[in-house]
């Protein structure tokens, strides 16, 4: 049976007060001030409620959200991103979260596990390594959502993002346990696990290590946010089987069509695997398919 994956990404939901910004983040409050001045023009809420208007007519069985949903960690910026979900209309284990680099914006909240216990419905797991939080993996029909976090608190200070040496041991394991290796492994994580088009500061730190882990248990299909921008390419698996690596742009960026609010979904149907990107028009407001791509089977 064919399984439809949706796949939004970087919302970067934006929600906050200036006296509590200042409260909250203390020195910090200037560049995360900064950040977010720039950002209001480039990403719109306008943009999510209209996705949010379109995803009903879209027929999927699961919707994933790959990190950034705030901008500098904010619970309010959260909260938002909450409302968003909770309209999708969709009970919570149809929907899957996991963090990005923003969510990891603030060191303390990082420690504190915020994240963690306000997504936790979009967490749970029937497969973890241990005590860990990540990797969590979610059983659905024949597919295994195996979902890593990428978050170092890097504040303003880059967008770089690392899996850990701890995290890598456990994803291993993970990707071939029976349950998860007698499915459809999607690996769902927000930096991308290829180089791109930016420099260090903006990418996986330990991508060889991460890459060196997929050659050797392989993955059906691994998805990533954090660019903005539609992104495919392969790694290789194992016996010279290739592994098709997408990323999905930014659901709340206001630019040109090629990179204007969108997402995609995947129709993974046994070895066939094929993803549709629906992009804003800006011209009519509406999501239309930008892109049809099949990339394995
Ligand atoms: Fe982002
Ligand atoms: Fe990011």
């Amino acid at each position: 049976m064919m399984f439809r994956l949706a796949q939004v990404s970087d919302p970067h939901f934006q929600c906050f007060r200036l006296a509590s910004l200042r409260q909250l983040l203390g020195k910090r409050a200037v560049g995360a001030l900064n950040l977010l001045v720039r950002r209001r023009r480039k990403h719109r809420m306008e943009l999510l409620q209209a996705l949010l208007e379109d995803l009903p007519g879209r027929a999927f069985d699961h919707l994933a959200l790959t990190g950034d949903l705030c901008n500098v960690a904010l619970e309010s910026e959260w909260s938002a991103a909450l409302r968003w979900i909770e309209a999708t209309g969709l009970p919570a284990d149809r929907v899957t979260v996991i963090p990005g680099n923003h969510d990891a914006y603030v060191p303390e909240v990082v420690a504190s596990g915020a994240f963690e216990r306000m997504f936790a419905a979009y967490m749970t797991a029937e497969l973890r390594a241990g005590e860990a939080a990540y990797p969590f993996v979610r059983l659905r029909g024949e597919v295994a959502l195996v979902c890593v976090s990428t978050g170092v608190p890097t504040g303003d200070l880059g967008a770089w993002g690392r899996v850990g040496e701890a995290q890598l041991a456990r994803l291993e394991s993970l990707l071939v346990a029976p349950e998860v290796k007698a499915r459809r492994r999607v690996l769902l994580i927000h930096h991308p696990p290829i180089l791109n088009r930016h420099g260090e500061d903006c990418n996986l730190r330990d991508r060889a290590a991460l890459q060196a882990v997929l050659a050797r248990t392989g993955a059906d299909l691994v998805l990533h946010g954090h660019d903005h921008r539609d992104f495919f390419k392969e790694l290789p698996g194992p016996g010279g089987s290739r592994i098709p690596v997408v990323g999905a742009g930014s659901a709340s960026y206001a630019g040109g069509p090629d990179t204007r609010s969108r997402y995609n979904i995947y129709e993974i149907d046994g070895a066939a695997i094929t993803f549709v990107t629906y992009a804003h028009d800006a011209a009519t407001g509406k999501f239309v398919e930008f892109r049809r791509k099949r990339v394995a089977g």
